[in-house]
């Protein structure tokens, strides 16, 4: 059997606790994957950032993509790796580059999402052009903003039609605050979306691959505080609606680690912002469910760069529309839509892998989150974003809302002799949550959440 390393890229910015992680758990598997007569190996790197000959080779199998949306080199490169060289990555870069708010709004809608009415708004400035003025006096039609308002009713939100991490987003409750909020947004293309309000559930459901994650959030907390240590928020119902709708859109836009945003009003889950294909990934906003996400993000990607799956380059979005446009309640239709997602994610190959190959990645994880290592690389995070007289008091309270984790992942995957004999697979109920990951502990049965 020959031995093969697979190697996998870290493409970063100014992300600091995942991939340390990443790369400590990576090593501690000791992994060693029987494969079409090969034994692999994995190594992992940092991707630095240099010139490049178009021509030059890619070293990577897989590559982690968390900075190519507004590190336009990495993203040149990326995409020459992937045409030039076979290289799959997170995400598709073409979909990060081209697919907005603004068209994931317009693409649900027409897969039958209740997306809130939106509006679109011509900009209240314009950058200098030379044929600006032309333009404008040709075709611009002058209009009163106060009329969209009403039309749309208060409260209602104000926000890029391409934004992301909150930037420029208003809340506006009265026509005065509308007028004073658009005379504000100076260059920016905005839109105006109806408020889910009141609602009663404010969920983010994670993907990574076929893997969903789904989190109680808190909009109004503060910003460690937002991502809720909660269980059970959902009914079966709910979670399984949840999960197809976050496969559909990532698979529909070659997402594979994504964000869907949803408020739940009369009962109705309304999804508000799902362009996010660099979700927020540090250890101080997801504290408890961080080591999760690591290990989603370990399983998937392993699975990708021992299998060689192939990477989608082009989206293709007919089947979607063929389902689309069946006279089937909407249910039935996500169903197909989610369907179209497992396949395109290998969800099935995908379970029996880490069934077979990554059955000790949870009781390494947890070993080492409970480490001093793991330790340092939380309190290097809080270090790097919050005053020095605080860094000891979040370090805390980071750190053992993690062992709280650990505490809650030893009663689910077994981790004493007893519980071991009765079988506790990893992540298959729903339990804050619906973690759909597979089933790799000791006894991993039972892949599909209950
Ligand atoms: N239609 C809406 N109804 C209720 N809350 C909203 C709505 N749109 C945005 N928000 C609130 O504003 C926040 C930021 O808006 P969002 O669309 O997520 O923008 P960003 O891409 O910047 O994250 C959301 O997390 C939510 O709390
Ligand atoms: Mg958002």
């Amino acid at each position: 059997m020959a031995e093969v390393t697979r190697k996998i890229g870290l493409s970063l910015g100014a992300d600091l606790c995942w991939p340390a992680c990443y790369e400590e758990i990576v090593k501690r598997l000791k992994l060693s994957i029987p494969m079409n007569g090969d034994l692999l190996r994995f190594a992992v790197e940092r991707v630095t950032v240099e010139p490049f000959d178009l021509h030059q080779s890619c070293p990577y199998d897989v590559v982690l993509d968390r900075l190519t949306h507004w590190f336009h080199t990495s993203r040149e490169w990326i995409k020459k790796a992937v045409i030039l060289d076979g290289l799959y990555v997170l995400n598709n870069p073409w979909a990060v580059q081209s697919m907005e708010k603004q068209t994931s709004y317009c693409a649900m809608m027409k897969l039958g999402m209740p997306i809130p009415d939106t509006w679109m708004i011509p900009p209240k400035e314009h950058p200098p052009s030379a044929d600006l003025q032309l333009t404008l006096d040709r075709y611009a039609k002058l209009f009163d903003i106060a009329q969209t308002g009403e039309v749309l009713g208060y409260p209602l939100f104000m926000k890029p039609y391409d934004g992301g991490a909150w930037i420029g987003v208003t809340r506006i409750e009265n026509v005065d605050q509308l007028r004073q909020a658009y005379e504000q947004s100076g260059t920016h293309i905005m839109h105006l979306q109806k408020a889910v309000a009141p609602f009663d559930l404010f969920v983010r459901c994670i993907g990574l691959g076929p893997q969903v994650y789904l989190v109680k959030y808190d909009p109004g907390a503060p910003l460690h505080d937002r991502y809720k240590v909660d269980f059970f928020f959902t009914d079966q119902d709910e979670w399984s609606l949840l999960t197809d709708t976050t496969l559909t859109i990532n698979a529909f836009f070659g997402w594979e680690f994504n964000s869907c945003e949803v408020l739940r009003r009369d009962g109705v889950f309304y999804p508000i912002d799902f362009a996010n294909a660099c979700p927020d990934f540090q250890v101080t906003s997801l504290h408890y469910h961080f080591p999760e996400m690591v290990k989603n993000m370990i399983r998937w990607s392993i699975f990708c760069a021992a299998t060689k799956r192939k990477m989608r380059q082009t989206l293709d979005w007919q089947p979607f529309y063929e389902i689309a446009a069946k006279d089937l309640p909407y249910r039935e239709r996500l169903a197909g839509y989610a369907k179209i997602a497992r396949e395109r994610m290998e969800e099935d190959r995908f379970m029996e892998f880490c069934h077979k190959h990554l059955r000790n990645l949870n009781e390494v994880a947890w070993e080492f989150f409970g480490s001093d290592l793991a330790r340092h690389f939380v309190r290097a995070k809080v270090a790097s974003l919050f005053p020095a007289h605080e860094i000891e008091q979040f370090t805390g309270h980071f750190w053992g809302l993690i062992q709280f984790w650990r505490k809650t992942e030893a009663d689910r995957i077994g981790l004493t002799a007893e519980q071991d004999q009765q079988g506790g697979g990893a992540g298959q109920e729903n339990r804050n949550s619906g973690d759909s990951a597979p089933a790799d502990s000791a006894s991993g049965d039972g892949e599909v959440p209950s």
